[in-house]
């Protein structure tokens, strides 16, 4: 690295330092929370942001996590202080986390600006706080580390191991058929989240915590390590050990963000098999480090990045199997050859040193490139008259005879609509029908909530039904599963064509073309775009109305067009 900063450098000396009124009761006022001159004076001033909250299940640790951190800032001569930040609970926080993910990235980074701030801690995990505190951080690019909260322990049901999202899914569908009895769910229900962490299957908690650190944003392999397990809490010091260093050695977050580390980035995502979520997820956090990526950057390296870890929902096992069989280090130390090592990380070292000589110590869980779980990344963008800014489905999670389909359209206006009837006797659908909700996207829904995973009708379900072609323009959790196109862009509430889809329709799905059709002409189509009228407004006032003023569609990240980008904001005058 370059020159060390001198104390007199730091960002909060401008607050510490002068021997002035205001510095006056910057001093006293931090003397009146029983620190004293040495505690801080010409010391980092580190922010851990914490997204703890009692609502948020996966991050019940992050308070002795915090202290942890603080032991390592101490230790690292860091004068350490905790500032909490929205928590984003993915599964209480309605309508839907991804709402708030930009409100999160919106506080990180004016926490960090308005406070005399010289790196930061970041303490995320569960699904949307990953994105939000990354997006925050690289827009103020103060030095800042990822502390990932990890996965909770494999669930447990009659020997049997659960995973977060995909068994739940998997026995609603056996309840709905008779297959397993009230106090069987009962019972799944005590055994299936054992222990704080975020979901421990490869959704999009995981995902997004290994995108993290394939960015160089988090300590090597921490995103694999258990929540409780010690290993953890010693992550926890070591990142608040690490992040004093590097505030003097001022290593900052668009200095490890290039288009190289995205693309590091996107070949994780890939390998993992990981969620859609993480497509959005990645194009707003690089529109944040000024770095551009099209739908298409996915697909293309999708194509040379194999799918590797045999993990729920598209493969067998768990996250605490993937930490033992050698965690993300040992995956991408078999992949090396695939990745640009040379990206420079939070350590101060380069990706490629950072998991020199990592194991696999399961080559059934984590694959190689000779041995994958398939050739191919398993995320696949589609276009067509459906979706002409695109569309995504993960094919490693859905039944490989749905991949080529055509077959008649039954349309759901919005999630009321679709919860009102999809197990009416009467609907009239079959095994070929395709399933399309409309209105949940990033403004109908609002905010994208998860309902892509249409269920399967129950009717179907008693004859065994257990995949159908979905279509809509929401997400679907990373531990989802089935044949279900999502994100569909432009979405239905600003007119995009699935606004115009009528039921008995023919909708063809072709995935190895990468085309999504809807079989109509295009003078049909036009003419019902002429005659389709926009939904009144959901907000009128507050956030909702930000929100619904500002935020992108899914094809540009659903971030908000005003913190996009790297124009300069000027530090504040301290007065
Ligand atoms: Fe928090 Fe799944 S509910 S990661």
């Amino acid at each position: 690295m370059g020159t060390r900063k001198k104390p007199e450098e730091l960002r909060s000396h401008r607050w510490y330092g002068p021997q002035d009124l205001r510095s006056f009761g910057h001093r006293s006022r931090t003397l009146q929370m029983g620190h004293s001159h040495p505690d801080y004076k010409g010391k980092p001033v580190i922010a851990i942001i914490n997204t703890w909250s009692d609502i948020n299940n996966c991050h019940s640790h992050f308070r002795q996590r915090a202290e942890e951190v603080k032991r390592g800032v101490w230790q690292a001569g860091g004068y350490p202080l905790e500032m909490p930040a929205i928590a984003l609970a993915e599964v209480f926080q309605k309508p839907s986390t991804m709402m708030y993910r930009n409100f999160l990235a919106m506080e990180t980074e004016e926490l960090l600006r308005s406070y005399p701030v010289d790196g930061c801690v970041l303490m995320g995990g569960c699904d949307k706080t990953t994105p939000g505190l990354l997006m925050g951080a690289i827009s103020m690019n103060v030095p800042a580390i990822f502390m990932p909260a990890g996965p909770m322990l494999r669930g447990n049901w009659q020997g049997k191991t659960l995973g977060s999202g995909s068994d739940v899914w998997k026995y609603w569908d056996e309840l709905r058929s008779g297959n397993i009895t009230g106090r069987d769910w009962t019972q799944i229900e005590e055994g299936i989240a054992r222990s704080a962490g975020t979901c421990m299957t490869m959704g999009t908690a995981s995902t997004m915590t290994g995108v993290a650190e394939a960015l160089g944003f988090s300590l090597p392999n921490s995103s694999t390590i258990p929540a409780v397990d010690s290993n953890h809490s010693r992550m926890a010091e070591f990142s608040g050990r690490r992040i004093v260093e590097m505030v003097w050695e001022d290593l900052k977050p668009r200095d490890i963000l290039t288009e190289k580390s995205f693309d590091n980035a996107i070949r994780v995502l890939m390998a993992l098999g990981g969620s859609t979520n993480g497509l959005i997820h990645v194009i707003a956090m690089a529109g944040r480090a000024g770095i551009s990526i099209p739908l298409e950057r996915f697909e293309q390296i999708g194509q040379r990045t194999p799918y590797l870890v045999n993990m729920r929902p598209s493969g067998k096992y768990l996250m605490e199997d993937f930490y033992y069989a050698g965690g993300l280090c040992g995956m991408l130390e078999g992949m090396r050859g695939l990745l640009d090592v040379d990206e420079l990380t939070c350590t101060g070292k380069t990706l490629g040193e950072n998991i020199a000589g990592a194991k696999i110590h399961n080559a059934d869980v984590i694959r190689t490139p000779v041995n994958p779980m398939q050739p191919e990344g398993g995320l696949i963008v589609l276009r067509g008259n459906l979706a002409p800014d695109g569309a995504v489905i993960k094919s490693t999670a859905a039944d490989p005879k749905l991949l080529q389909h055509a077959g008649r359209a039954m349309v759901f206006e919005d999630y009321n609509d679709m919860a009102a009837r999809i197990d009416d006797p009467d609907l009239d659908v079959d095994a070929d029908s395709v399933l399309v909700l409309r209105n949940a996207g990033p403004l109908g829904g609002p905010g994208m909530p998860e309902w892509g995973m249409l269920p399967i009708p129950k009717k179907l379900l008693k004859q065994g039904v257990r995949d159908m072609v979905r279509i809509s323009d929401a997400r679907m959790s990373g531990t989802s599963y089935g044949t279900c196109v999502l994100h569909v862009s432009p979405e239905s509430w600003i007119g995009g064509p699935l606004a115009l889809v009528r039921t008995g329709d023919i909708i063809e799905l072709d995935v190895p073309a990468r085309k999504l059709t809807l079989k109509i002409s295009d003078e049909e189509l036009a003419g019902r775009r002429e005659v389709w009228k926009p939904k009144a407004k959901k907000y009128e006032r507050g956030y909702g109305k930000i929100f619904s003023q500002h935020v992108s569609q899914a094809d540009k990240g659903c971030d908000f067009d005003f913190l996009e980008g790297t124009a300069p904001i000027p530090e504040p005058e301290i007065h």
